[in-house]
């Protein structure tokens, strides 16, 4: 379900439907196609063209949203004459391609995938086939994919284009574009792929060298037999090239999940998150709000804790200048990428297949590499129901690396670890295991710290599970798997582990309207419930104190017992120990 202001998307397709079908793929047969994106991990992903000229500014009035659509009607909706004439202004003296490469090498990324077109139809490089490029029609005459080619080749890194295939906003017949040609004449989407996009995509194949990725974009309903085209051009002049999941029509060489998407869950085959450093893809001159380093971290862990491929997105300024806190936060995070390389490249998803409390985990064949980002007080780190025998353990970032001794508690392990945490943003714990990781990935309660147990993972009685997406501003996508219909006496229910019987206090996050009473039972043991006001965003309210008599295996069930139940929309479960 789409949830956002009604202007925003009546007259145009919404934007998550342009994306396409997500079709599962599996590894790539040619290994070495996507090679950099199997073992890489992580990458830089950069928006950069006309509309980062106005910054999401236009005649002194502010748009909020993703800048590279505020040309769009759902934006500033700037006529096509009046946009082009941004042209005449682009003069981006302070580009500079090595610094761009320096800055995605620190940041410990492997490759960069930039802009050559975007849905704005403006060339970020010199096109024979359209006139309406950064070479011919701005007074810098020069073209940056020359010089950004060359510079991530000099500094090893990969390189690849972003391009808008299906739409095309100023080329007459393009996707969501004009009708008409400059002499009124009708013109058609053949018209469109024909004289620009099928030579454009062959001009960016054959023109900078060997490219790692072409990532084309919204394919809304073109027609599989152009995406067909498309993608035999891309594999014919770049063999190791990969096409990205939004090609349209699963004619992709992996899957690209929804925008600022991290999965909770592990997804099989390739596939890539792809997000933003703020809020926004393109340059917003009011965007501020920039992911911590941490944040970065966490997320970049997450999604190849998943089993993908993280793309984080810089959008530079009008005058090629890159905003100096996304430099400042990526080198930040960059620092521990380059310190902790074994735990982001070429390494697999958790066996937990979810986040644990402390933090994530992510593996390179029988070793698992543990991503502490809440280091426990008590010395005390727990592993839920591995099955695999421990062959030796340490502590990582410390002088000669500390071995970390454990012990078996239940089915669990407790690792021994110092009472503080050797690293300010994210500890690694090395456990090298004795043969290949088996893990019961039942949600388990830690001893120490909070646990939140998402509604993703409930079964359902009676009631609904499915995911929802909605944009905060225009372009800032938030998604979330809930529970609802909860209206019919339904049950959102989960397994649970507890090692540490006890007291333990629990926690809802829902969104509704009005108060609600939400109950709380441990089948066969103690219920509880309590009522709780709540609102359009999800919050998390405490529902009380529940006792676990003694370790073992519990069923776990909430309902929404009175006020507006239809309304109420279940995110997740936290258990606090209060021991
Ligand atoms: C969406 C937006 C587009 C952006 C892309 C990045 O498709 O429409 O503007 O470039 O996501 O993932």
């Amino acid at each position: 379900m789409i949830a956002c202001a009604p202007s925003l998307s009546r007259a145009q397709e919404s934007m998550d439907k342009l994306w396409g079908d997500a079709v599962v793929k599996l590894r790539v047969e040619d290994a070495t196609r996507g090679q950099l994106f199997n073992e890489g991990n992580y990458a830089m992903f950069i928006h950069w063209g006309l509309y980062s000229l106005l910054g999401n500014e236009v005649d002194g009035k502010t748009y909020y949203g993703i800048g590279e659509w505020i040309m769009n009607k759902n934006m500033a909706g700037i006529p096509i004459d009046q946009y082009k004439q941004l042209a005449g202004k682009f003069n981006p003296v302070n580009f500079d391609a090595h610094e761009i490469a320096r800055i995605a090498k620190e940041a410990g990324m492997k490759y960069i995938v930039i802009t050559a077109k975007h849905h704005d139809g403006f060339a970020m490089y010199h096109s024979k086939a359209c006139d309406f490029n950064i070479v011919d029609a701005t007074p810098w005459k020069k073209d940056p994919m020359k010089e950004l080619a060359a510079a991530c080749r000099e500094a090893g890194l990969g390189f690849g284009f972003y391009y808008s295939h299906n739409q095309d906003w100023t080329f007459p017949g393009g996707g969501n574009g004009p009708g008409k040609d400059e002499e009124g004449n009708r013109a058609t989407f053949d018209d469109y792929f024909v004289k620009k996009c099928l030579p454009q995509v062959n001009e960016i194949t054959t023109e900078y060298g060997p490219i790692e990725l072409v990532w084309f974009d919204t394919p809304g309903k073109m027609p599989k037999h152009y995406v067909e085209q498309l993608v035999e051009v891309v594999h014919k002049n770049q063999p190791r090239a990969l096409v990205s999941g939004r090609a349209g029509h699963g004619l992709g060489d992996y899957q690209t999940l929804g925008d600022m998407e991290v999965p909770r869950h592990n997804v099989e085959g390739m596939w890539e998150s792809v997000d933003t450093t703020n809020d926004s893809w393109a340059y917003a001159w009011y965007d501020e709000y920039w992911k911590s380093p941490k944040e970065i971290l966490s997320r970049l862990i997450a999604c190849v804790g998943r089993g993908g491929t993280y793309m984080l997105n810089i959008g530079p300024r009008g005058d090629g200048s890159v905003p100096e806190r996304a430099e400042k936060t990526l080198t930040q995070a960059g620092e521990w990428v380059r310190r902790y390389p074994q735990v982001v490249y070429n390494t697999d998803a958790s066996p937990w297949q979810h986040v644990l409390p402390w933090g994530d985990v992510t593996r390179k064949d029988n070793t698992l590499f543990l991503c502490v980002f809440d280091w426990p007080t008590s010395g005390k780190l727990y592993l839920p129901n591995l099955k695999t025998q421990i062959a030796s353990a340490e502590l990582l970032g410390v002088e000669e690396g500390e071995s970390v001794t454990w012990e078996k508690a239940g089915q669990w392990i407790a690792l021994n670890v110092p009472p503080r945490a050797p690293e300010k943003l994210v500890s690694v714990i090395q456990v090298n295991l004795e043969s290949e990781p088996e893990v019961d990935p039942v949600w388990a309660l830690d001893p120490n710290m909070a646990t939140e147990v998402l509604a993703e993972f409930a079964s359902v009685d009676n009631a609904e599970k499915s995911e929802k997406r909605w944009m905060e501003k225009f372009g800032e996508w938030k998604g979330v798997t809930h529970v609802h219909g909860l209206e019919k006496g339904g049950a959102a229910s989960w397994e649970i582990d507890v090692l540490q019987p006890g007291d333990y206090n629990v926690e809802l996050t829902y969104s509704g309207n009005g108060r609600l009473v939400w109950g709380v039972a441990i089948e066969g043991g103690q219920a509880i419930q309590n009522q709780q006001n709540s609102s359009h965003n999800y919050q998390t309210f405490p529902i009380g104190w529940i006792n676990f008599p003694k370790a073992g295996r519990y069923n776990i069930s909430v309902k929404c017992l009175e006020g507006e139940v239809e309304s109420a929309s279940l995110k997740a479960i936290e258990f606090t120990p209060m021991h």
